[in-house]
């Protein structure tokens, strides 16, 4: 399987910041005459749509245990990998995703404590095997990302302060062990200065493909 394109990830906790830097990007990117797909997950497909409603339905009165989530959150993604990214990789666009393994690996893996060395390899198995080029994770201290989201209305949202901070860690703790594809932003910084820093490292790898901007 040729994979043509480049594929990038954003990661963070409740109110980094992704949907504005992923929105401003693809702007961007399609103002240079770049063929982007902008998708996220949970969704993406009319499956995973389906499964984002399971998952985040707060009103819900189905309990969900942890390897349940997890088992969702991936069908929802091989579905996804399989329907929209590769094929959108192989026509040589630019895909940017809202979140991708790494979700899985810091809230299931870390702050559900399945394990994330545990499930790495499931997680691996389900996304097709697909990495993305660079994965970019936006930091910010929970207290402060909580309270910029204002009223939390999901089932993930509603959870502790204590869980938001091990997916925190979880994040950390991926981006030091992957300093080569995970790249670390500072999403206490102003959307503008977060906006030049992503983009010049998206400009970077564009270039470093024969790409130049
Ligand atoms: P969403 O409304 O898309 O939140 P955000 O704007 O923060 O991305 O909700 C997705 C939620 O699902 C979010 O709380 C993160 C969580 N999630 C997981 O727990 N595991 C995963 O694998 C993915 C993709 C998301």
């Amino acid at each position: 399987m040729s994979k043509k394109g480049l594929f990038f990830t954003f990661e963070g906790g409740e109110g980094a910041g992704k949907t504005t830097l992923i929105e401003g990007l693809a702007k961007k990117l399609a103002t240079l005459d770049f063929s982007v797909v902008k998708t996220r997950e949970p969704g993406g497909t009319k499956l995973g749509e389906h499964i984002r409603n399971i998952l985040l339905d707060h009103s819900a009165t189905m309990s969900i245990c942890p390897r349940a989530e997890l088992s969702l959150f991936l069908a929802s993604r091989s579905q996804h990998v399989e329907e929209v990214i590769i094929p959108a990789l192989e026509d040589g666009k630019i895909v940017l995703c809202d979140r991708f393994t790494e979700s899985s690996l810091a809230y299931q893996g870390g702050a559900r404590d399945l394990g994330i060395e545990k499930i790495a390899p499931i997680c691996s198995y389900m996304a097709h095997d697909l990495i993305p080029s660079s994965v970019f994770y936006l930091d910010i201290d929970p207290k402060i990302g909580l309270q910029r989201r204002g009223k939390l209305s999901d089932r993930i949202e509603s959870e502790t302060l204590a869980f938001h901070q091990k997916i925190r860690q979880a994040f950390l703790y991926l981006a030091k062990q992957h300093p080569d594809r995970i790249q670390v932003f500072d999403a206490g910084k102003s959307c503008k200065e977060i906006f030049h820093e992503a983009f010049d490292s998206i400009a970077d790898i564009l270039a470093a493909h024969g790409l130049p901007i």
